[in-house]
C-alpha cells in the first residue's frame, strides 16, 4: 500500500509505541481489504463510549491510548456516554459506574476528542460535507453521513475510528471508493410514510432483506432529517447498511441507474409486520423519544405536545449536551420538566444501565432501540409512534 513519508514514520515508531500500534492496525486493515492508499480523515466519530458497553479493558486501553501524548489530527467527537455527565445522580446511576464513565471521557478529552457523547454529531459541530473522507463508527451516523450528507466512511470500529483520527488517516476501500457505492437493491415503497416511526419500521425491515448491501429507494415523496436518520439507524441495527440512496431526496440518487437492478416492494402489510414483531409489551414503564439523539426540531414537537400537561409515567427526550443548551435557552426543558418529563443529554435507554434503574418494559419510536433494548438492557419494548407514545403518558 502506498504510503506518505509521514505515515511510514508513525509506523516505524518515530512517533511513539502507541501511534506505531494505531498506525499498524490501519495498515493491516488496509492489505486485507486491499486499499492502495490512505486518505486522509477530516472527520472521526467514536463509538464505544459507555462504560456500560467498555467495561474495565476498555476503559485500561483508552488510558493507555491517553498517555502517548498524542492528539487527533481531524475533528473528532464521542459517542453517547453511559448516563448524563451533569444530572446522573438524579438518575439513580450508581457512584462507581459514574466513576469509571467520567475517566472514560477524561482519557478520550485527553487526545482532544470532543466530549459531544452523541451519536448525532452532525447536529452538534462535526458536520462533513459532501465527498470528504470520514472514519466513523457510529452505525446511524454513518448511515447518515453517506447517504445524507454523500459523505464516505466505512462502518468502523471504535479502535480503527481512533486509530484513524490520532493517525489522520485511514485506508482508501470499500465506501470510499465511488464504485462500491452503487445500490445493490431497487425498494419499492408503496405506502405513504406517515411518522419518524414509519421511516424507521420501514429500515428495519428493509435491513434485514438487503443485510450489508446498498438500497436504493423509489416512490419515497418526500422526508425530513429526522426521517432520514431513523431510516438509516434501523437499517444498521436490522443489517448492516451504511448507504442508502433515495430517488430525488439523497444527493447520490441523481448519478445513479437502478434498471438493471433486483427489487422489492413494501407495503402498508410490511411496516405494521415490523411494529407488531418489535412490540412485546402494551404498558411501558418508561418511554423515550431520541434514538438517533433528537434533533431541537423533535425537542420542539415534543415540548408543544406537553405544554400544560403532566406525564403519568417516567418519559425522557434523549439529545446532545449542546442542544439540551439550546433547548434550555428556548424555554423547552422548562416545559419539558413541568410536564414531569425530562431532557436528557450525553446518553441513551441502550447504554445506560437502566435495567438496573428498575424499568422493565420501554416504549420508544425507534426500531434500532426496539431492537437492543431486549438484548442489551433486559426489556420489553413498545415500539409506536412519538404521539401515540405520548398520547399514552399524558395523565
Ligand atoms: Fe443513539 Fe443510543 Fe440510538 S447511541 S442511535 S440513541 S441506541
Amino acid at each position: 500500500m502506498l504510503l506518505s513519508d509521514e505515515q511510514k514514520a508513525m509506523l516505524d515508531g518515530a512517533y511513539g509505541e502507541t501511534v506505531r500500534r494505531l498506525m499498524r492496525l490501519l495498515a493491516r486493515l488496509g492489505e486485507i481489504y486491499g486499499a492502495e492508499r490512505m486518505l486522509k480523515v477530516e472527520s472521526a466519530q467514536i463509538s464505544g463510549v459507555s462504560y456500560k458497553s467498555l467495561g474495565e479493558p476498555g476503559l485500561d486501553f483508552l488510558r493507555d491510548v491517553a498517555a502517548c501524548g498524542a492528539r487527533v489530527k481531524a475533528i473528532t467527537s464521542m459517542n453517547p456516554a453511559g448516563m448524563d455527565l451533569e444530572d446522573w445522580r438524579s438518575h439513580g446511576i450508581p457512584e462507581d459506574f459514574a466513576n469509571k464513565q467520567q475517566q472514560v471521557i477524561e482519557a478520550l478529552c485527553r487526545l482532544g476528542v470532543a466530549p459531544s457523547a452523541t451519536c448525532t454529531p452532525y447536529f452538534t459541530g462535526n458536520l462533513p460535507r459532501y465527498s470528504q473522507h470520514l472514519a466513523w463508527a457510529e452505525s446511524s451516523a454513518v448511515a447518515f453521513a453517506n447517504s445524507v450528507i454523500g459523505a464516505r466512511t466505512n462502518r468502523e470500529g471504535g479502535p480503527s475510528a481512533l486509530a484513524a483520527a490520532l493517525c489522520g488517516c485511514t485506508p482508501g476501500y470499500g465506501l470510499h471508493l465511488e464504485e462500491n457505492r452503487r445500490p445493490t437493491m431497487a425498494v419499492d415503497v408503496l405506502t405513504e410514510l406517515r411518522s419518524s416511526a414509519d421511516f424507521s419500521a420501514l429500515g428495519y425491515y428493509v435491513g434485514e432483506r438487503v443485510k450489508a448491501g446498498i438500497p436504493y429507494f423509489r416512490g419515497v415523496k418526500s422526508a425530513r432529517i429526522d426521517e432520514l436518520k431513523a431510516l438509516g439507524a434501523a437499517m444498521a441495527a436490522s443489517g448492516s447498511v451504511a448507504l442508502y440512496h433515495i430517488h430525488e431526496i439523497t444527493p447520490e440518487a441523481r448519478l445513479l441507474a437502478t434498471a438493471r437492478l433486483d427489487s422489492i416492494a413494501v407495503g402498508r402489510r410490511e411496516i405494521d409486520e415490523v411494529y407488531s414483531r418489535l412490540n412485546t409489551a402494551e404498558r411501558p414503564d418508561l418511554v423515550v423519544i431520541g434514538c438517533p439523539h433528537a434533533s431541537l426540531r423533535e425537542i420542539v414537537a415534543v415540548a408543544r405536545k406537553l405544554q400544560n400537561k403532566r406525564v403519568k409515567k417516567p418519559l425522557w427526550v434523549c439529545t446532545s449536551r449542546s442542544l439540551k443548551q439550546s433547548a434550555n435557552a428556548m424555554g423547552l426543558t422548562r416545559i419539558i420538566e413541568q410536564a414531569g418529563g425530562q431532557l436528557v443529554a450525553d446518553t441513551c435507554m441502550v447504554v445506560s444501565p437502566i435495567e438496573e434503574m428498575g424499568f422493565q418494559a420501554t416504549g420508544v419510536n425507534s426500531a434500532k432501540a426496539a431492537h437492543y433494548l431486549p438484548s442489551f438492557c433486559r426489556q420489553k419494548v413498545m415500539f409506536r409512534e412519538t404521539d401515540e407514545l405520548i398520547k399514552g403518558v399524558i395523565e
